[in-house]
């Protein structure tokens, strides 16, 4: 599918607001990975698909996972705005021609991470914090390190999210320890 139609079917899906957030994930892609030395093309359109599943219900979403074979085990079950990363991995393949396996484990990775994640994949995640839309207590401090090391700013982000998560009382997917550890063990120290 061409990246016009791509454009044109997410903006008929997503409500606006999350639209132009996904627009904003595409660019800050694709900059950081001209920065970073990732595939630019691969990351813009990561980035504009990354929040494909969030067009339909959480109800939705867990019918849609049942029906293309989406695992959901309890983690998932317990935090269902985590499923739309999963989901989207089947929805950016079935619905819009996506076939790459790394623009799809971007798209699958970009809530919750994993140990042994690729360039494409960190740059994706991040992203979807830093783009130029988003707004909130701490963004300046990722937007700071964002340009200088990509681990280094994972970090930050992690930091920040399991302080949240940890206020709210919410289970943390494994997924993000398993990448708090990789980072901490196999990335190079300050
Ligand atoms: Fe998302
Ligand atoms: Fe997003």
């Amino acid at each position: 599918m061409e990246i016009d139609k791509i454009k044109e079917k997410l903006k008929g899906k997503l409500k606006n607001k999350r639209y132009i957030h996904t627009l904003g994930v595409a660019k800050e892609a694709r900059r950081l990975a001209l920065i970073y030395g990732a595939d630019a093309d691969k990351a813009y359109l990561a980035g504009l698909l990354h929040d494909c599943a969030k067009g339909y219900s959480i109800d939705e979403q867990i019918s849609m996972s049942k029906e293309y074979g989406v695992e959901l085990d309890d983690n998932l079950l317990n935090s269902p705005p985590v499923i739309h990363g999963f989901l989207g991995f089947e929805i950016a393949k079935r619905e819009y021609g996506i076939s790459d396996i790394e623009i799809l484990n971007a798209i699958r990775y970009h809530t919750v991470g994993r140990a042994g994640m690729t360039v494409l994949e960190k740059i994706v995640y991040i992203a979807d914090l830093t783009e130029e839309n988003r707004d909130f207590d701490g963004v300046e401090e990722l937007r700071h390190s964002v340009d200088k090391d990509l681990d280094r700013t994972l970090i930050l982000c992690l930091k920040q999210q399991f302080v949240v998560q940890g206020k709210r009382e919410n289970t943390i997917h494994p997924n993000m320890v398993y990448m708090w550890n990789d980072l901490l063990i196999n990335s190079e120290k300050e």
